[in-house]
């Protein structure tokens, strides 16, 4: 791409480029090569060839009517083109396949404006690769791929015919609204946040989520990495007043301590070892479908049917499931306020009944990387018949906590074990034993793994 850099893109001020494209462009068409210019530095007066589709196309009022009955405007900003980047690669750039002559008399069938805008999408890459490979890699380009048509496309952030270089705009953003447009909710949050209401200092969406790339964000513990990357000494920090510090922040997500009057819940997650597991999809939608088929949330046993499940097929004694402690919304992950409002009463937590413990969801990355989720019986995680999937039961002190133990490896092993474990499972809940006491191993069965034991829980743990 630098080959293309104009000498004004590198700081030479705004009146002395303009002079220099007219001198550029004369000397170019001095030598008769319009086609030279696309390989030459930028110019803001019109090729030869662009004149004629602007003789057309810079009318106002050009429109045909689409396939769904849209109309599209076909006017074309000839100004605005002269000065965007684009001016020096012409409409040929793009537009390669259009005859001047005879397209116009041979009308193409465009279905939708958003078709349209896919389908020329690809020509982006012929020039540039690293972004658009950057682009597919996002969670943006996944739903477009899955048919969404409200995810972002190129052009919905550029406008291809009058795009500027980033480097002449002040902030350094070539389009400031380009995530407000979709996120609104979140983009206000996150203005009022502590990053955001810092005036110049003020960091942007791109500085957590990057702009091209775009990660799905709600899920697991995926953002924690950019947190850390700024605030690199949050272990020690935290550990001058929190104890079993990681284990704390590896089980509560940042935003649910540090967006005050946030409205928390816990979500379990299905992983396959230390990946969010994805194969399980449709069978996650069809059993959660099925063993909550009255939708009043999945209880403790669809959980284990669930994770029975999955262990029996092939991966055996893979599917873990982990819990987090999060915020309930995206709002509330961007209201992010000053240490001082952060949450440091552990009581908060660490009581019976605790408001963050009263919400359940059940989660699943989908094929996009967002998770699936299903809401949960709070019941789960206090429930005697969960404990060898999700429960676990702490107590610091005198203080008798009710605790998911979210980081519990489940290994399910296959064959006998399913059968057995699951009847006296039964037999165990029917025994109605007191809540919050963990369940003593039974005879003849193996025991399934309890906090800290677990085969797999040191991969969770740490
Ligand atoms: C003589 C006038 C004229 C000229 C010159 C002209 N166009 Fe068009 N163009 C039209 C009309 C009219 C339509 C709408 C055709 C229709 O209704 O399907 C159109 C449609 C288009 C479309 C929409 C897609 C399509 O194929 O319908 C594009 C893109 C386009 N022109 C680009 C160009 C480019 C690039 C050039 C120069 C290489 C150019 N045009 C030159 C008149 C013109
Ligand atoms: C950098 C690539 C690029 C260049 C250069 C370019 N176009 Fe386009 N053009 C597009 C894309 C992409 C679309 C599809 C519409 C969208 O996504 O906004 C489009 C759409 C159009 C349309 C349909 C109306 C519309 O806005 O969707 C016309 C007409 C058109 N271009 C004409 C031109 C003409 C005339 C030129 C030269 C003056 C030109 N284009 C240069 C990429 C380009
Ligand atoms: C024929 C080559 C070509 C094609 C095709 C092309 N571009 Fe460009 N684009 C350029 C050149 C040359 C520049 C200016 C040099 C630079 O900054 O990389 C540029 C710059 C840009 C910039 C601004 C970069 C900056 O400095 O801030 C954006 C945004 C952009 N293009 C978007 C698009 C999109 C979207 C498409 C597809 C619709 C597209 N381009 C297709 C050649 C092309
Ligand atoms: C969600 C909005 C959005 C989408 C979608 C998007 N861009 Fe950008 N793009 C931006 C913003 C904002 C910038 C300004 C620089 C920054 O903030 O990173 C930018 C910068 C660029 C640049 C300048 C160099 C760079 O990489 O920073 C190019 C080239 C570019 N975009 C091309 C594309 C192409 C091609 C696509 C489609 C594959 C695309 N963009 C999709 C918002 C978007
Ligand atoms: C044209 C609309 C549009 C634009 C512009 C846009 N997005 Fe999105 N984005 C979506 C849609 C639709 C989804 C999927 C539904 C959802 O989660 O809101 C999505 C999803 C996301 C997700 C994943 C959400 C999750 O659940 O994990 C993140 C993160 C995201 N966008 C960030 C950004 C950022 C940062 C920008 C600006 C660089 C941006 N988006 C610009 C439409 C847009
Ligand atoms: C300081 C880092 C940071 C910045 C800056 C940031 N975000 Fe986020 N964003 C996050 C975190 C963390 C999450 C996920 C919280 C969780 O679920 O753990 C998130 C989640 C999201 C989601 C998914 C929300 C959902 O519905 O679950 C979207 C969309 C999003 N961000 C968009 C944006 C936009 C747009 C901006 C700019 C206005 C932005 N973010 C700025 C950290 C950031
Ligand atoms: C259990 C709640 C809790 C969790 C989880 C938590 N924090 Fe904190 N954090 C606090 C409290 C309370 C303070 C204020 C401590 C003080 O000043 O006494 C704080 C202080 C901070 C500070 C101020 C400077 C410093 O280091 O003391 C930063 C930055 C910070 N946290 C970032 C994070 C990040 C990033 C995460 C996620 C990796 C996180 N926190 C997780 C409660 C939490
Ligand atoms: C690009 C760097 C960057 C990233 C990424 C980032 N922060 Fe910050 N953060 C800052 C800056 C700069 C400040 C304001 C100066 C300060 O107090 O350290 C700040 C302030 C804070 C504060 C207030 C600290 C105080 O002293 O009151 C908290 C809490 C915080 N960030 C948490 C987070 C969390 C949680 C994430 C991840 C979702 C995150 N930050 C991501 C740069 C960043
Ligand atoms: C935002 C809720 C929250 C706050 C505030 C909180 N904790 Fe925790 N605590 C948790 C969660 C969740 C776990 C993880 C349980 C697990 O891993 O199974 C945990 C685990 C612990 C453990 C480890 C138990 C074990 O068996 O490893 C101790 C000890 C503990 N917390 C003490 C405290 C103390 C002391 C405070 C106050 C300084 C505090 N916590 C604040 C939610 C919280």
């Amino acid at each position: 791409m630098t080959s293309f850099r104009s000498a004004g893109e590198m700081g030479m001020p705004r009146r002395n480029r303009a002079l220099l494209g007219t001198v550029v462009a004369l000397a170019f068409s001095l030598l008769g090569g319009a086609a030279l210019a696309a390989a030459g530095p930028k110019s803001t007066t019109l090729s030869a060839e662009d004149k004629v589709c602007l003789e057309c196309h810079a009318k106002p009022g050009l429109e045909k009517t689409l396939g769904n009955g849209e109309k599209l405007s076909l006017m074309i900003g000839a100004k605005g083109f002269a000065q965007s980047v684009h001016n020096s690669s012409g409409c040929e750039g793009c537009h390669s396949d259009i005859d001047a002559a005879t397209h116009q008399k041979t009308p193409k069938d465009i279905a939708t404006r958003r078709a349209f805008s896919l389908e020329l999408m690809e020509t982006c890459r012929d020039c540039h690769k690293k972004t658009v490979k950057q682009y597919e890699d996002s969670v943006h380009s996944a739903l477009v791929r899955d048919g969404s048509e409200k995810a972002p496309l190129c052009s919905d952030c550029h406008n291809p015919h009058a795009t500027q270089s980033a480097k002449d705009k002040p902030a350094g953003n070539a389009e400031p609204v380009a995530c407000q447009k979709c996120h609104e909710g979140v983009t206000k949050a996150f203005a009022e946040s502590v990053h955001g209401n810092t005036g110049d200092e003020a960091l942007a969406c791109k500085d957590c989520h990057q702009t091209h790339s775009v990660k799905a964000a709600s899920f697991g513990n995926q953002m924690k990495a950019q947190c850390l990357s700024c605030h690199k000494d949050v272990a020690t920090t935290h550990a001058a007043w929190l104890p079993n510090t990681e284990r704390h922040l590896e089980a509560i997500s940042c935003p649910a301590c540090h967006s005050p009057g946030t409205t928390r819940r816990v979500n379990l997650t299905f992983y396959e070892g230390t990946t969010p597991e994805k194969v399980g999809v449709p069978k996650f939608v069809k059993l959660a479908n099925w063993t909550d088929a009255k939708g009043s949330g999945l209880d403790a046993r669809a959980l284990w049917t669930l994770l029975q499940d999955f262990n029996n097929n092939g991966s055996e004694g893979k599917s873990v499931l982990r819990g987090r402690l999060e915020v309930q919304t995206g709002v509330q992950a961007h209201q992010l306020a000053q240490k001082a409002l952060a949450l440091k009463d552990c009581n908060t937590c660490h009581r019976e009944g605790a408001a963050s413990f009263q919400s359940v969801t059940v989660s699943m990355a989908g094929p996009d990387g967002r998770p699936l989720r299903r809401d949960a019986s709070k019941g789960v995680l206090t429930s005697i018949e969960s404990i060898g999937s999700v429960g676990g039961f702490y107590a610091i002190g005198s203080t008798r906590i009710k605790l998911l133990d979210t980081l519990l490896l489940m290994a399910l092993g296959a064959g006998i074990f399913i059968p057995l474990a699951h009847l006296t499972v039964k037999l165990v809940s029917r025994r109605a034993r007191p809540h919050g006491e963990a369940a003593a191993p039974e005879a003849g069965r193996p025991t399934p793994p309890a906090a800290g034991e677990g085969p797999g829980d040191s991969t969770d743990t740490h």
